[in-house]
């Protein structure tokens, strides 16, 4: 059961009163329930300014009577109503509450209506599918709030592109493999009006696409190419903005293989393309005055008696050829390709997304992704999205020609790993290759925050498909 969210006029005297205060500010809710409200707040224990909540029980004890929810008094009201949100939906897990209605302390626009309503969405979701013996997630099937009709919808749609995403990362390797992923790919495309292909393992050898190929060959699920399309109607030479995803739905590490540890959460490593799903999903039911395409190449990595070797040399599809020096630097083989077929769309605007490098992690910590490139217009427009909708990104420019070299080899154009230093940055430069010079481009690496061990403000344990809002918003922002 997923939880609706709708306008409050709908909302029945069975629902729940929650009442969100905000330092000094009181909820803007009936006189009689605010007097409730204010006779109980002091007896909370809660601390004025500082985010919590309390539940007052009914003589039963069972489900409550109103719930007094404090948000942060300091910094951004949109982020604190969405991470508010959705850790109120958690916690109301298993208490037996069929619907709530929100009392906010302002009237909210859309902006402020998206954020609640996102967060509700999104502390919704809990990857449960396949717990038995436990309980699943049960929390309030009905959400009632003022808000704009506007604001629900783009929470429904962003909410639901970033549901979608995590719903397919948090799949495990045996049940995703690249045909799954495509097969998704068409599912989506066909219940969102997009144009879907789908090339297999041959045609994505025809095309070219050797470093693509040479990843996928250790593995018994052999690979696909996919190309999601969506065309506005009526709109005469809209902008064209390329989205690719990377897809490793499990990066053993190939023949450079990863401890026993490093592979845990490796069934993550296919985020990029989820997110590029959720991206294409949100775009059908948006529909934005843009010419949006999706593109990943799906592929496991996987040791095996043919599986690509180190000291390899392969030709990506732009010409380029590379000398193999690690094994689990995967992604940015399979980016390669999918990078150089995505130019020859000539894209207004070019955005990878890729678990790519742990070394992303050790700049940024967990809690912020990487943007790089030399697009620094582009990486603006990235950064002040994700500020909108409450995820941060970080600008690293490719500037830095001596750190360059580390990527040339004497036997080939260039190689794909280049020892410790600077790694998320000479990935970076290693994907700029397979760019069309010229091209507005910008790579997220997403390896630093794609994944939390437990629950907390709007993620849920496992994917956590950050960049799926921002590269919406980022939409939203290009078509004013
Ligand atoms: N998928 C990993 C990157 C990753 C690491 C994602 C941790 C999420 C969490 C990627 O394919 C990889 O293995 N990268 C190597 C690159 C190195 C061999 C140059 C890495 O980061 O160690
Ligand atoms: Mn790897
Ligand atoms: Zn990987």
């Amino acid at each position: 059961m997923t939880v609706k969210v709708v306008s409050a006029a709908a909302a029945g005297s069975d629902a729940v009163p929650v009442l969100f205060y905000r330092g000094e500010k009181e909820p803007q809710a009936p006189a009689g329930l605010l007097e409730i409200g204010r006779a109980l707040r002091s007896l909370t224990g809660l601390e004025p300014g500082k985010a919590g909540w309390h539940l007052i029980p009914t003589a039963d004890k069972k489900t409550p009577r109103v719930i007094l929810a404090e948000l942060p008094a300091e910094g951004c009201l949109a982020r604190a109503l969405r991470n508010g949100c959705a850790n109120l939906q958690r916690e109301l897990d298993g208490r037996g509450i069929k619907a709530i209605r929100l009392y906010f302390p302002e009237a909210l626009d859309d902006r402020l209506t998206q954020a609640a309503a996102e967060g509700i969405l999104l502390g919704d979701y809990c990857f449960d599918k396949y717990r038995t013996a436990r309980p699943k997630y049960a929390g309030p099937e009905e959400v009632f709030l003022d808000g704009t009709e506007i604001g629900l919808k783009r929470a429904g749609a962003f909410a639901g592109g970033q549901i979608r995403s995590r719903s397919l990362a948090n799949e495990p390797g045996n049940v995703i493999g690249p045909a799954e992923m495509a097969h998704c790919a068409q599912e989506v495309a066909r219940a969102g009006g997009l144009e879907c292909t789908v090339y297999d393992e041959g045609q994505i050898h025809e095309m070219g696409m050797e470093a693509l190929f040479a990843v996928g060959r250790g593995s018994a699920k052999r690979p696909r190419f996919v190309h999601m399309v969506y065309r506005p109607q009526g709109i005469e030479n809209p902008k064209r903005v390329v989205f690719v995803g990377k897809s490793v739905t499990f990066d053993s590490g190939g023949l450079s293989i990863k401890t026993r540890d490093g592979m845990i959460t490796m069934k993550g490593d296919k985020t990029g393309a989820c997110n590029v799903l959720g991206i294409m999903e949100a775009v059908a039911a948006l529909r934005p005055s843009l010419e949006v395409h999706g593109i990943f190449g799906a592929v496991e990595n996987m040791p095996d008696g043919d599986a690509y070797r180190v000291d390899d040399i392969i030709r990506a599809k732009n010409g380029k050829t590379i000398e193999v020096k690690n094994t689990d630097a995967e992604g940015r083989l399979t980016l390669a390709d999918a990078l150089a077929y995505a130019c020859e769309l000539k894209p207004d605007a070019l955005i990878d997304m890729a678990t790519l490098t742990g070394a992303i992690g050790t700049a940024l910590g967990g809690y912020t992704a990487g943007a790089l490139g030399d697009d620094a217009a582009l990486a603006q427009a990235i950064i002040d999205a994700g500020k909108a909708v409450g995820e941060r990104f970080h600008y690293f420019p490719l500037d830095d020609d001596k750190l360059k070299e580390k990527i040339s080899t004497p036997f080939a154009d260039v190689k794909n790993s280049a020892g410790p230093g600077g790694g998320a940055i000479t990935a970076g430069m290693f994907l700029r290759e397979f760019v069309v010079p010229g091209t507005s481009w910008i790579h997220l690496d997403i390896a630093s925050v794609d994944y939390y061990e437990s629950a907390f403000d709007c993620y849920s344990a496992g994917a956590s498909s950050f960049g799926v809002r921002t590269c919406l918003q980022y939409l939203m922002n290009l078509e004013k």
